[in-house]
């Protein structure tokens, strides 16, 4: 039986799915392993089932014993492991695509919705019983009937766009390149990034992170936002640049923020901290039950297809 070293905990029903399969050295505490404790415990596996939390840089890829053939990350986005190092070691990457799309979606649609609606501010008033209605009473901004522009019309961005479509919403999206009607389904697409913000009265971010995209979002782009936009990011920290957003929150430009994701996380820039305007949530894209164990069978069904059946992992991302 090949072995694989899992660096985070597994949920139960994936735990007894991959010893069906493989021998295992697990990390069922939970640990937060050093890079050296990374190379120590895969010394003897076949391959590595890792976590978005596990950063795989070059300097820790050059280090992984030449056994390690493959690294299946759970999580659809891979930013958390240096690709092109892993490509030249000859060791193949994973993803997880597709299973988490409509529990993604949910999670923009919330930080639209929270950050627009003001729920963090909402919940304050209720706990510290200091509230009474009255008609100015933390008035926030309505979604619907809105122009909502998608940042990155992969899966998650068409799914939010099916569920904002319900809120009435005209849909605007900027993508790498324009998608068939058929999957646009009555999305506008803008060429450059500057025509999607001029249309973004609600924008939802869903493009991956990683280098091509680090600070797509900055004081020269936020400039062609209609004034008072709301904006979520259920996708990478690293697309907006911090403290030129904090800066469009203070001076009014952006209304509200909605955030899953962060630069650094899981710490959050004080600042963000300190503004009553942000939807903050801790990474919670994928959680659920059903969206874990789905990303977990994926990820193993991967290892399984290439470590015991000598094929090509469905999921290949180098
Ligand atoms: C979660 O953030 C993922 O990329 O799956």
């Amino acid at each position: 039986m090949k072995k694989i070293f899992i660096t985070r905990k597994l949920l139960d029903k994936n735990f007894s799915y991959i010893k069906e399969k493989f021998k295992v050295v697990h990390n069922q505490d939970d640990k937060n392993f050093l890079d050296s404790d990374i190379i120590r415990l895969s010394s003897d596996c076949d391959g590595i089932l890792t976590f978005p939390n596990n950063n795989f840089h070059t300097d820790l890829l050059k280090k992984l014993p030449s056994n390690i053939k493959i690294i299946a990350n759970y999580a659809v986005g891979f930013g958390n492991i240096d690709i092109d190092t892993a490509k030249e070691k000859k060791i193949i990457v994973t993803n997880t695509p597709e299973v988490l799309t409509d529990a993604t979606a949910e999670i923009s649609i919330l930080l639209l919705l929270g950050a627009s609606r003001r729920a963090y501010e909402g919940r304050i008033y209720a706990e510290n019983k200091s509230w009474e209605w009255s008609a100015d009473f933390l008035i926030g901004k309505q979604m619907t009937n809105k122009k909502l522009g998608i940042l990155g019309m992969g899966r998650i961005g068409r799914a939010v766009a099916n569920i904002a479509r319900g809120f009435g919403m005209e849909i605007h999206y900027h993508n790498r390149s324009k998608l068939s009607e058929k999957l646009e389904n009555g999305a506008i697409f803008h060429e450059r990034l500057e025509d999607l913000l001029r249309h973004s009265e609600f924008l939802s971010i869903n493009c991956p992170g990683g280098k091509t995209n680090t600070n797509l979002i900055n004081k020269d782009t936020l400039k062609y936002l209609p004034d008072g936009a709301v904006i979520a990011n259920a996708a990478r920290g690293e697309i907006i640049n911090d403290e030129d957003m904090i800066q469009a929150i203070k001076n009014g430009k952006v209304f509200a923020l909605g955030l899953d994701v962060y630069n650094g996380e899981p710490l959050i820039h004080e600042e963000y901290l300190k503004l009553k305007k942000l939807f903050l949530l801790p990474h919670l894209g994928s959680a659920t039950t059903k969206t874990r164990i789905a990303m977990g069978e994926r990820a193993i069904n991967n290892l399984d297809q290439f470590l015991n059946k000598s094929n090509k992992p469905l999921d290949q991302v180098n």
